[in-house]
């Protein structure tokens, strides 16, 4: 059976999975610690059992340099294989794979259901060559104004099918498309 690929992602409203510097801050309005109280939320908007249902991850080494170094990739990217795409790639460095090579080769060979972190540079790779089996899209209940668009418009039209919605106490509501059969 072929192996999916997820694109599992956080976006405001108006559509930014970052500020212009790349900054992610907002992402933590979707959590109830955001909030005055400081009460920790006990949602994770399903990440545990997408991540279970996972074998790989896959991501662009913007994404990566931002995230490589800190406690939270030791905590959400955790003993699965990592593939940071990268035109300049480097050593393999404990579950990170750095990868140069044609999307659609590269996904010929996956051997589980792999997610897709992002950023959009990488995303709009996947998605020239209709590569991307689903979309889980959780949206923060902010609006940027500007930043680094989920979509940057320069993709094929592809018809999708509503799988899911959900929607948190928090104003998080989260979307799951999966492409047309
Ligand atoms: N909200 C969220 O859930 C979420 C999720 C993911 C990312 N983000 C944010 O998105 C931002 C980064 O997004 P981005 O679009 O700027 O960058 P990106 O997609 O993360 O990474 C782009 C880089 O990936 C490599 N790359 C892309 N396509 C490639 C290909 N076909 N072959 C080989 N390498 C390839 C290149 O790395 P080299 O320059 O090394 O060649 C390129 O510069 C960050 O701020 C990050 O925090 C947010």
């Amino acid at each position: 059976m072929e192996k999916k690929i997820i694109l599992y992602i956080a976006t405001s409203l108006d559509g930014f999975i970052a500020k212009k510097d790349g900054s992610i801050d907002f992402l933590n309005l979707g959590n109830k610690s955001g909030e005055s109280s400081g009460e920790k939320s006990k949602d994770d908007y399903g990440y545990n059992e997408f991540y279970s249902s996972i074998g790989a991850i896959i991501m662009g080494n913007t994404t990566y340099k931002q995230v490589g170094d800190t406690k939270e990739f030791e905590e959400y990217y955790k003993d699965k294989p990592v593939f940071v795409f990268s035109r300049k790639p480097k050593a393999q460095k404990r579950n990170v794979i750095f990868v140069h090579e044609d999307v659609k080769e590269f996904v010929k060979k996956l051997k589980s259901d792999t997610w897709l972190v992002g950023g959009a540079s990488l995303l709009t790779e996947f998605l020239k060559d209709g590569l991307v089996d689903k979309f889980i899209i959780t949206i923060i209940p902010i609006l940027l104004g500007e930043g680094i668009p989920l979509f940057k418009g320069d993709s094929k039209e592809k018809n999708l099918r509503l799988a899911d919605v959900k929607s948190y106490d928090s104003g998080v509501v989260q979307l799951s498309y999966q492409t047309k059969v």
